[in-house]
């Protein structure tokens, strides 16, 4: 499938510029018709539970396989939120290591599920983005505070709220000497390009379906590698987190040998049903071709903001910007409704007006949202205040 032709995919795309994939993305008519299939199961199959777990099973296998890792190492989740939640239950905070170390770009229910366990122990130290430079997060702000008492540093690979992208085999090396593990929150980037979890090097992958990936809200994946997964028993679990759920035994608790030991209730079976027409839709496409045009258009819009005169937030250099490109505005929701108004659907945090872009997206996309920029312009940020400022 060649991009026009994934495209062709979202009816959403002949109406209006999405550019709001980092939110929730475009609907394709696969998606829609696999819904739809999960719905015809229920009203003639009545319940086919079995049928309705083996399409978790192959899902599991498929989004695997889109990470580069094995099925075994994935917990099919409800949500990102209780990947991170179920890991954090396992973790024992009473010994030499206690230190969770938190980037400033986390998106908020890393933060707080971390903070949450102060109660059981964890001190939290801060990696901060340096004062003179305040969108970026280099290595040497995790270096000065990761050491012999960390125990794991979540971090996330694409800042919702700026677009700056981590380098992430280099955070692995750093936390890895000191004896630390990773947690990669990678929702802001699955979907939007390759990655493979083994190569990279991380101990904890979470990631969701509904933005990248291209599906619904309601699951999320879990990635635990393997060779770490028989050190943990998490507090967080329930009968899918047993090795037979249907040997419904209340005397006590097994564990499997795989990931699926972090899951805990029923599976969100129609959420997998999206999530595997969405994930056979961008295999058909692939993740090199998406990765390349998502590069290519940030690219092509970061410079052709900048040089509009506005501020961009998001860093230029293709390895530490992902799909989405952050710009500044002095009333960033005003803005998000002026381009509404003008068929263009953006989001915003806090004075960000966020551009994301996927392989559905084209260089007219880019065209119209910097030509609607510049017609709202007196919402925007201009570079050369700031350098006066
Ligand atoms: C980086 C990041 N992590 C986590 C989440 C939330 O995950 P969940 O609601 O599945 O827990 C989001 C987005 O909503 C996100 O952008």
């Amino acid at each position: 499938m060649n991009p026009e032709e994934f495209r062709a995919r979202f009816p959403i795309l002949t109406r209006r510029v999405y550019v709001n994939s980092c939110s929730q993305g475009a609907l394709s008519i696969d998606v829609d018709a696999a819904v739809r299939a999960y719905m015809d199961s229920w009203h003639e199959a009545g319940s086919p539970w079995e049928r309705w777990v083996e399409q978790v099973e192959v899902l599991r296998g498929r989004f695997a396989a889109s990470i580069g890792a094995d099925p075994a190492e994935i917990a099919v989740m409800a949500s990102a939120s209780a990947g991170i939640n179920a890991v954090a239950s396992a973790l024992d905070f009473s010994g030499q290591r206690s230190h969770v170390v938190l980037g400033d770009f986390e998106f908020p229910t890393m933060a707080q599920i971390w903070l949450a366990q102060e109660r059981r122990g964890a001190t939290i130290r801060r990696a901060s983005a340096p004062a003179d430079s305040p969108d970026t997060l280099p290595l040497a702000s995790y270096d000065a505070v990761i050491d012999e008492r960390t125990l794991i540093v979540p971090a996330t690979h694409v800042c919702f709220r700026n677009g700056h992208q981590t380098d992430v085999a280099g955070l692995v090396r750093l936390a890895h000497g000191r004896g630390a593990y990773v947690m990669l929150d990678d929702y802001q980037r699955t979907g939007s390009g390759p990655i493979d979890v083994h190569a990279l090097g991380v101990d904890f992958m979470v990631t969701g379906c509904l933005k990248y990936l291209l599906a619904a809200a309601g699951i999320g994946f879990l990635y635990v590698r393997r060779d770490l997964i028989e050190r943990f028993e998490p507090t967080i679990t329930g009968w899918f987190g047993r090795i037979n759920p249907f040997a419904f035994r209340i005397d006590a608790l097994d564990w499997p040998e795989g990931a699926n030991r972090f899951e805990s209730g029923t599976p969100p079976v129609p959420n997998a049903y999206a999530a595997l027409a969405a994930l056979d839709l961008l295999d058909r496409i692939g993740s090199d071709a998406i990765g390349r045009q998502v590069a290519h258009l940030t690219g092509h819009f970061a410079r052709a903001a900048r040089e509009a005169g506005f501020v961009v937030r998001t860093p230029l250099e293709p390895d530490r910007r992902g799909p989405l490109v952050v710009v500044e505005s002095v009333d960033a929701p005003a803005l998000v409704e002026r381009l509404a108004s003008r068929g263009i659907i953006a989001s915003c945090r806090a004075s960000g007006l966020r551009v994301a872009f996927h392989a559905y997206n084209t260089d007219g996309d880019v065209d119209a949202v910097v030509g609607a920029l510049q017609a709202e312009a007196s919402l925007l940020v201009r570079a050369d205040r700031v350098l006066r400022d």
